[in-house]
């Protein structure tokens, strides 16, 4: 365990991240700076013991800065939602700006937590990648298509640009 400014405690494993965070504001501005944090999610071996209190201390901070956005993956990236006890809704009671939820929302759980109020905005990453119509097969509450994942990370067309829309593969017309 780190024991120098940057270990140890709340406020000190809070630390890097919020000096970089007020570097970045003073260059750009509040307005043109978000963030994206994944309070519970193990990715890349990654994991707190404490997250509630890590969390909630280091959005109070964030906050403070005055962000425009705050974009959580509610859960472990890409898979459960439900890995570790946290209320993310503490999150969004400590941050006055967008909250922007993601992680494993279809149609049904975006709508209602919208409907709800426990986020601004939803982010869809996986879906996005199958049905470059996403928006429209949402509006109309359309069957997705599912993806390839051995075409991610290919570098060419494939997987990329030919996923066909609605209307592409038949479905638009009815
Ligand atoms: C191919 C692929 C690459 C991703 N790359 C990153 C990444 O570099 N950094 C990151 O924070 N999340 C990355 N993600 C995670 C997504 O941003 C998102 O959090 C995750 O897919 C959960 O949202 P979803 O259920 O809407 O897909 C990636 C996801 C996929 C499918």
């Amino acid at each position: 365990m780190r024991t120098d400014a940057y270990g140890g405690s709340v406020e000190n494993r809070a630390r890097l991240l919020l000096e970089v965070t007020a570097a970045v504001v003073s260059e750009v501005g509040a307005q043109r700076t978000g963030i994206r944090l994944s309070p519970t999610s193990p990715a890349n071996g990654v994991s707190s013991t404490a997250p509630q209190a890590q969390f909630d201390y280091l959005v109070e901070q964030l906050n403070a800065l005055g962000l425009v956005y705050l974009h959580v993956v509610e859960g472990a990236t890409g898979g459960p939602r439900e890995v570790a006890p946290f209320d993310f809704g503490s999150l969004r009671q400590r941050f006055n700006n967008t909250y922007i939820a993601n992680n494993g929302y279809d149609l049904s759980l975006a709508t209602s937590t919208l409907i709800e109020d426990k986020a601004d905005l939803i982010a869809f990453g996986r879906p996005f990648i199958g049905n470059p119509d996403l928006v429209e097969r949402l509006k109309t509450d359309t069957a997705l298509s599912a993806f390839d994942p051995t075409t991610l990370y290919g570098g060419g067309a494939a997987g990329y640009i030919d996923y066909p829309t609605l209307t592409e593969d038949g479905q638009g017309n009815h």
